[in-house]
């Protein structure tokens, strides 16, 4: 259907690698709606080329921040006030309807089904299922809903300083009005939600549509060895998603990687990039002329360091917070 589309946002080169892979996943899985990305004026120009060969349509679109650093503080990312920026989805009026995707989200299997339900729906966020996540959403543009969005950020902000803060604030009555509006969670399966009740995700995680990887550590923060094809790094945390993450790091070797080569020439793609570097897509360890091959060496975290990391969705899934070792403590106080 030409009038429906699904969208994204990127306001930065590195989001912008994320929104690159949820494009070329939603092509893979045979969508027949139009694809757009909404990006930020920073995005790089060779950035850009490529997001114009995956996406129909890129639209600049001014930032808008929220500036709530003590909102912000307290959800532990000061860098989500730009998700504000998300707002301006409800602009792209020559849709009658649109499905937004967060740039750190995949797709596995067609959704197009998504188009059948109504604004708003979305998925229960998993820290607090009486608010939606607003990584997936089905909403309708319209110049007026816009407005309203923009008056309600004026007179009552976000609660969590990002965009999920006020769209929770302006659909209040998603939790109880219309279960229709209810997207399951597999359109919209965090990987928080792998740790937090696995026995869970071991039932229904095979069916899961989209895969969102919610929380600071995204796919582009770790660095990929295509030969051996694994995943590595990224400090603190042993992936709390391997198998996802490695879907996201082949799609993105095999369709995004020969893009980016086509405009930036051989560079290595395949470890966390620094934004502020010129090109925008290597890592700082690259810059410097070192390999980033291996990564370096997790640090040792104190077990304050590691709360708040659990805290944040971001347990060591593989090594001190596996399953096994919390069954094991868990033992010890049942005896
Ligand atoms: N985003 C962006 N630039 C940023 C931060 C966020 O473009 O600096 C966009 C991007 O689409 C991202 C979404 O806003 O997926 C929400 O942010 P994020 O996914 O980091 O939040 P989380 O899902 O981890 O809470
Ligand atoms: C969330 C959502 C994300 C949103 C952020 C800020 O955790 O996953 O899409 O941008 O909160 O409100
Ligand atoms: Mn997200």
């Amino acid at each position: 259907m030409a009038d429906q589309a699904f969208v994204t946002l990127a306001t930065n080169d590195s989001y912008a690698r994320g929104a690159m892979v949820l494009g070329k996943s939603l092509r893979n899985t045979n969508t027949s709606k139009k694809l757009v990305a909404l990006i930020g004026p920073h995005v790089s120009e060779p950035c850009r080329s490529v997001l114009r060969m995956i996406y129909d349509e890129v639209k600049v679109v001014d930032l808008m921040d929220s500036g709530d650093t003590a909102h912000l503080a307290m959800m532990k990312r000061p860098d989500l006030g730009v998700t504000f920026t998300k707002l301006n989805c409800w602009t792209l009026t020559h849709y009658s309807k649109c499905v937004f995707m967060d740039a750190d989200t995949l797709v596995l299997s067609n959704i197009d089904e998504l188009f059948d339900r109504e604004e708003l729906s979305a998925a229960p966020d998993p820290g607090w299922p009486d608010c939606f996540n607003s990584g997936v959403f089905v909403f309708r543009p319209s110049v007026e809903t816009y407005g309203k969005l923009l008056q309600f950020c004026t007179e009552h902000g976000s609660f969590d300083g990002g965009d999920q803060g006020v769209l929770n604030g302006f659909f209040c009555d998603w939790a109880t009005a219309d279960i229709s509006k209810h997207l399951p969670f597999i359109y919209n399966l965090s990987s928080v939600a792998i740790y937090t009740y696995l026995p869970a995700f071991k039932q229904y995680g095979g069916n899961a549509k989209v895969v969102h990887f919610l929380g600071q550590t995204k796919p582009w923060s770790y660095t990929f060895d295509p030969k051996a094809k694994q995943v590595s790094g990224s400090g603190q945390e042993a992936a709390a998603h391997p198998t996802f993450l490695l879907d996201w790091w082949t799609l993105y070797a095999s369709s995004v990687v020969p893009l980016l080569q086509e405009q930036y020439g051989d560079q290595p793609f395949f470890s966390g990039c620094l934004d502020s570097q010129p090109s925008g897509m290597v890592s700082s360890q690259n810059v410097q002329g070192e390999s980033s091959f291996p990564p370096a060496l997790p640090p040792q975290l104190s077990s304050e360091e590691r709360k708040e990391q659990w805290e944040q969705g971001q347990a060591d899934y593989m090594g001190m917070d596996s399953f096994d070792n919390i069954k094991r403590k868990l033992d010890t106080f049942l005896k």
